[in-house]
């Protein structure tokens, strides 16, 4: 009886609690008036395919107590089209500025029209009356539409791109400007919303003041953008240990051009006699950024090995200019291969513990400048390697696969790791720790010495009883 009734009790207790924390939650976060954004600057970079966006929000709480969270808004489209999304909190001086990064989580509920909401965690809450600046970036990919959607050879990319001129908030805005840059001087045309003024290649949209929450005010640009959309639908890389010297990296690309699809026929006369006219939106030529130190490179596809391609080491990098066949075009599609070995000494380390080793490699896709819609990346360990474990800066999905190379007896162990819709700004170390018994690099010598005496034994063998028939022959 007495059980039940805590039981009960508890239950109460508890139901009590999340109605007070339902409550509490929808009244501060969307809702919450007792913030304000004093002064907000968002910079939206348009120069490539890849639209980088800078967010500066000075934030300043006006009601009594203390404010741990700050929340930024997005459309669902954009939500779709968000590769990246960072918030930092600025400090220091003019000439020492330092950069503390901020958690940031989705959160919800959805506000208004299904507006996408982001949590930002501040490092201490923020009390009564005081105020702190915020930097967020975001990218978003596939956010620029081609239009026309088909261009002949010789004509130039116009695109669209939508977005609002007020920033979307779920806060009352006091004072808000947003520039916009184009790849070029040749707008078509946008919207205008008072006050909006264009100079050279940056549209300013404001300043707006005391926009209340929520605001939106749709605006369109038309522009020119010639810079190859360089996509990437799948990029498989392979990433081989062998503790017997180098890290072998095989990349499997699918690219495509996603731009304003061909209109007409290729005219490759044209293309080569008028370059600076003929084929301004496309592209014939990858740079892929390497590892220091790289060796036997190698750049094929399914015919055989491209014979196009460039390899320039420095000690930093290495950098790898490739053609393939064909320039591409908008809508056209190429498949090819790059191959490389790196020494195991720059990637390979011990942890501090001294129990694990780990790869320490770089994440993403090593071309410029591209968006690539999957990304898979499968590190072969060892032979004999446990307890494989992950680390990155950003989330992934992960599994386990086993494969079989030449000599493998138990098989070696494989980390696969996907990710969708990855920017150059991935290209970040990530690391993959295991446990490894130096015993095993025994194994595969072993076999060798072991096959090379079986063969041994079994030519002595072959040749004793040939020597017997032999002289049974001639006996
Ligand atoms: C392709 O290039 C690699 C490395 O340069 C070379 O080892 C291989 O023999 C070449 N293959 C063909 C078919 O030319
Ligand atoms: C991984 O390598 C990068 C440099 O490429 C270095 O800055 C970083 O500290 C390394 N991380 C670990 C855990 O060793």
């Amino acid at each position: 009886m007495a059980m039940a009734m805590e039981l009960k009790f508890g239950n109460v207790l508890s139901i009590s609690a999340i109605i007070f924390l339902c409550f509490l939650g929808s009244f501060c976060s969307a809702n919450d008036q007792n913030l304000r954004i004093t002064n907000a600057e968002r910079r939206i970079d348009l120069s490539s395919h890849i639209i980088k966006v800078f967010l500066t929000l000075k934030v300043e709480n006006k009601g009594m107590s203390p404010i741990s969270e700050v929340i930024v808004a997005f459309t669902p489209v954009e939500v779709d089209h968000l590769a990246l999304l960072k918030a930092v909190l600025p400090g220091g001086k003019k000439k020492k500025k330092t950069y503390t990064s901020l958690d940031i989580n989705p959160k919800l509920p959805d506000g208004p029209n299904g507006t996408k909401y982001f949590s930002i965690t501040l490092l201490k809450p923020l009390k009564s009356g005081e105020v702190v600046t915020l930097e967020v970036l975001y990218i978003l990919t596939r956010s620029i539409e081609p239009f026309p959607t088909e261009i002949s050879q010789s004509e130039s990319q116009l695109v669209y791109y939508r977005d609002s001129a007020i920033i979307l908030s779920p806060y009352h805005i006091e004072q808000q400007t947003t520039f916009i840059r184009t790849p070029s001087t040749k707008v078509e045309s946008y919207t205008n919303v008072e006050p909006t003024n264009r100079a050279g290649v940056e549209l300013k949209y404001g300043p707006y003041v005391d926009q209340p929450a929520h605001t939106f005010s749709p605006i369109i640009v038309h522009f020119e953008n010639n810079n190859p959309f360089v996509v990437v639908d799948e990029l498989v890389r392979e990433i081989e240990i062998s503790h017997w010297g180098s890290i072998q990296v095989t990349e499997h690309y699918k690219l495509a051009h996603a731009g304003a699809r061909l209109k007409g026929s290729f005219s490759r006369v044209d293309y080569q006699s008028r370059p600076s006219v003929s084929g301004v939106a496309s592209f014939k030529q990858l740079l892929a950024r390497l590892p220091p130190r790289v060796y036997s490179v190698y750049y094929r596809d399914d015919i055989g090995n491209i014979s196009s391609s460039h390899l320039r080491l420095d000690s930093k990098k290495s950098d790898l200019e490739i053609e393939p066949r064909y320039p591409l075009f908008g809508g056209w599609k190429a498949s090819f291969i790059i191959g490389y070995r790196v020494p195991l000494e720059d990637f390979l380390y011990e942890s501090t513990d001294g129990k694990q080793r780990y790869l320490n490699f770089s994440f993403g896709c090593p071309m410029a400048e591209t968006v690539v819609n999957k990304l898979t990346i499968k590190v072969a360990l060892p032979e004999g390697s446990k307890n494989p474990s992950v680390s990155a800066p950003f989330t992934l999905e992960q599994h386990l696969e086993t494969t079989y190379s030449y000599l493998d007896v138990f098989g070696r162990t494989v980390v696969v790791l996907n990710k969708m819709n990855v920017v150059p700004e991935h290209n970040s170390p990530f690391q993959v720790y295991y446990d490894f018994k130096p015993a095993f690099m025994l194994v595969e010598p072993l076999i060798l010495v072991s096959v090379f005496f079986l063969f041994f034994l079994a030519c002595v063998a072959y040749l004793h009883v040939d020597i017997s028939i032999m002289k049974y022959k001639t006996s």
